[in-house]
C-alpha cells in the first residue's frame, strides 16, 4: 500500500541555516530532499557528501539525493557514505540498470526520475527494480519554477502500468507542487512530494506550509 509523503527539498532554504530548515519539517517529512547539481547535467551547482552528511546528521528522516548528474555511478557511494537513505538517478544520463546494481550492493534505497521531455517508456524497464519514480513537473535545475501541467498524464500512464502489473513502485513528483497544483499530481496517481519554495519560500512558517500541502493532498488520495 502506498502512503502519502512529503519530501520538503531545501534548495529553498537558508543554506546558512540548513540544521534549522530540517528540523523545522521534521514531524511532517518522510524525506528530506537534497538536490545534487553538477553543472554539467544541469547548469547549476549546488551541493555534494558534506552537504547531505551534514543533514543526515540533524534529523532521523531519511536523506534522498535527488542525483542530477551525469556521472552518478562514479559518486553514488560517496552519498552512501554520507547518508543517505537513498538516491535517484535520471535515466537521460543511461547505465541505469547498472547503477540500481550498485545501489542495492550499497544497500540503498533507489529511485529513476525523467525529465519533462523524456517518454515514459523509458522508465518502464526499470518499474520493477527501483523503489520510486520521480517525475519532474518543471525542467530540472532550479527552484520555484512553474508547474508544467503537460506532465500529469506521464504520471497518470506510470500509476496505470503499476497498478496493471500489481508493483508497489513509489511515484515521486517534483518541481513547481504547492497548495494550488499538487492536488493534480496525486490525482494523477503521485503520493511522494517534492517541495521547496511551497515550504521554505512561503508566507507561511515551513511546518505550517507543509501541513497544508499535506492537507491538501489528503483530501485527494483518500477520495
Ligand atoms: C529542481 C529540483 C527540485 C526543486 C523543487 O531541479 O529537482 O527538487 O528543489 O523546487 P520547487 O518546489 O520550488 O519547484
Ligand atoms: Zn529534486
Amino acid at each position: 500500500m502506498r502512503e502519502l509523503q512529503l519530501a520538503p527539498s531545501v534548495l529553498s532554504a537558508d543554506f546558512a541555516s540548513l540544521g534549522d530548515a530540517v528540523r523545522s519539517v521534521q514531524e511532517q517529512a518522510s524525506w528530506i530532499h537534497a538536490d545534487i547539481m553538477d553543472g554539467h547535467f544541469v547548469p547549476t551547482l549546488t551541493m555534494g557528501p558534506l552537504t547531505v552528511k551534514a543533514l543526515a546528521a540533524v534529523t532521523d528522516v531519511p536523506v534522498e539525493c535527488h542525483l542530477m548528474v551525469t556521472n552518478p555511478w562514479d559518486l553514488i557511494e560517496q552519498f552512501v557514505q554520507s547518508g543517505a537513505a537513498r538516491c535517484t538517478v535520471h535515466v537521460e544520463v543511461g547505465r541505469v540498470t547498472e547503477i540500481i546494481e550498485r545501489a542495492r550492493y550499497l544497500g540503498i534505497g533507489i529511485g529513476v526520475a525523467l525529465n519533462p521531455e523524456t517518454p515514459v517508456s523509458e522508465v518502464l524497464p526499470y518499474l520493477e527494480l527501483v523503489d520510486v519514480i520521480l517525475v519532474m513537473t518543471v525542467h530540472p535545475g532550479f527552484g520555484g519554477q512553474k508547474f508544467i501541467s503537460e506532465v500529469v498524464p506521464k504520471i497518470t500512464e506510470i500509476s496505470e502500468y503499476i497498478r496493471k502489473n500489481s508493483l508497489s513502485v513509489d511515484i515521486e513528483a517534483d518541481g513547481g507542487i504547492g497548495p494550488e497544483t499538487v492536488a493534480q499530481v496525486v490525482d494523477a496517481g503521485a503520493n511522494v512530494l517534492v517541495a521547496g519554495s511551497a515550504i521554505f519560500s512561503a508566507g507561511a512558517s515551513p511546518p505550517d506550509a507543509s501541513k497544508k500541502l499535506l492537507q491538501v493532498a489528503g483530501e485527494v488520495f483518500l477520495s
